[in-house]
This record gives C-alpha cells, sequence and structure tokens, in this order.
C-alpha cells in the first residue's frame, strides 16, 4: 500500500522590514500600519515551518532526504533573508511590502522551485508567538 507522509522542517531567521504603501501620505501609512511603520524599521525573529507532503518510498522509508530539504531552506531562504533588512536588502522587496502574508508567498515561491513538483509544499512563517501565516500553494 502507497503511504502518503508529511514531513517538517524548521528554521529560523532575524530581518528588519518596515511596512508602508508609498502611494499612501505619510499620516495614513502612519495610521494603518502604527509601529510597524516605523520609518527607521524594526526587527522580527521569524521562524518558518516549511512542510513537505508525498507519497514515500517503500525502499528507504523516506519521503525526502531531511538533509536535501535543510541545503533548499539554507540556501534560498537563510542566506538570503537572515539578518537583513527586507526593504532594503532584498529584491523581493523592492516593491513588494514585507507583511508576513507576503513574506511567506515568497518563501513558497522560492523553495516550490527547488523542490520536485511530486511534493506538495506548505509554509507557515511565525512573525511572533502568536501571529503566523501560512501558504500552501
Ligand atoms: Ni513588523
Amino acid at each position: 500500500m502507497k503511504r502518503r507522509v508529511a514531513v517538517y522542517r524548521t528554521a529560523h531567521f532575524n530581518a528588519a522590514h518596515r511596512l508602508n504603501v508609498p502611494s499612501w501620505t505619510d499620516e495614513k501609512n502612519r495610521e494603518f500600519f502604527g509601529l510597524c511603520n516605523n520609518e527607521h524599521y524594526h526587527g522580527h525573529n521569524y521562524d518558518l515551518h516549511v512542510r513537505v507532503e508525498g507519497e514515500m518510498d517503500e525502499l528507504t522509508g523516506y519521503l525526502i532526504d531531511l538533509k536535501v530539504l535543510k541545503q533548499y531552506i539554507e540556501e534560498e531562504i537563510i542566506e538570503k533573508f537572515d539578518h537583513k533588512n527586507l526593504n532594503l536588502d532584498t529584491p523581493d522587496f523592492k516593491d513588494l511590502n514585507p507583511t508576513a502574508e507576503n513574506i511567506v508567498w515568497v518563501i513558497w515561491q522560492k523553495l516550490r522551485l527547488r523542490l520536485d513538483p511530486k511534493f506538495n509544499l506548505g509554509v507557515r512563517l511565525y512573525e511572533t508567538q502568536r501571529n503566523f501565516v501560512e501558504f500552501n500553494g
């Protein structure tokens, strides 16, 4: 019998950002985004949970080699985002507001490109312990 299973890998990065809609006035941005609009930026300790789901290999007992998944996350996400200012240092957020909703979508796209299409991919991003978002494609 073919077994479907999900494996998870977690990772962590620290990054700064500022939420702002350039077409709005400063006043409207301050009012809407509050502290997150601080023009001098602020930081978060982001926790990332990556879920890979699919049909496991019966011979090896593996779904995916977690070393390989770890490497994708390291190369695609941690090296690009950790200790960065998302607005200023990463091309991904040059014209995209770095909200948790947008960050999780960018992360999903980057990992999707590396991952074998036979797998389903889900990404959950914690901006704080209590606030998190999820994108499943
Ligand atoms: Ni923030």
